[in-house]
């Protein structure tokens, strides 16, 4: 019996000193062929030494035509970013090499699904992050807020 609740209480003490326990450190969002996310915020805790976003395109139109990612930087560098996204070019619309990018996935079209996992560690709780598609246009109607937590 009393072997029994030692064992118990290793298994309980392993889980939680495992990596976030009771957190989740994996968020999925979904994108439609109407230029929506079907979200408008994901939040995740900051105790995930790293995130994996996962994103669905759930509509039918190919990704040259209606083409979604999921992009992500400091708020106040989200509009300058997805302009200088838009002027790079297709496939991807990222401006390549630009530090402002937090994260990103590739570009994907409908039915099509991608992910992308990246350290929390430059990302401050409680700092202001938004979260868009950067195919041309997008970013209007397809932001966020990502939150840490
Ligand atoms: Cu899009």
């Amino acid at each position: 019996m009393r072997r029994d609740l030692t064992f118990v209480a290793l298994l309980g003490c392993g889980l939680l000193a495992g990596p976030a326990f009771g957190q989740d450190c994996s968020l999925t969002i979904e994108a439609n062929d109407q230029i929506q996310f079907n979200t408008k915020e994901m939040r995740v805790s900051s105790s995930c030494s790293e995130v994996t976003v996962t994103l669905r395109h759930v509509g039918q139109l190919a990704v040259n035509i209606m083409g979604h990612n999921w992009v992500l930087t400091k708020t106040q560098d989200f509009q300058a970013v997805a302009q200088a996204g838009q002027s790079s070019g297709p496939p991807q619309y990222i401006p390549a090499g630009d530090e402002r990018v937090i994260a990103h996935t590739e570009m994907i079209g409908g039915g099509q699904e991608t992910s992308v996992t990246f350290s929390l560690d430059k990302l401050e709780a409680g700092g202001d992050y938004t979260f868009f598609c950067s195919f041309p246009g997008h970013f209007v109607l397809m932001n966020g807020k990502f939150i840490v937590e």
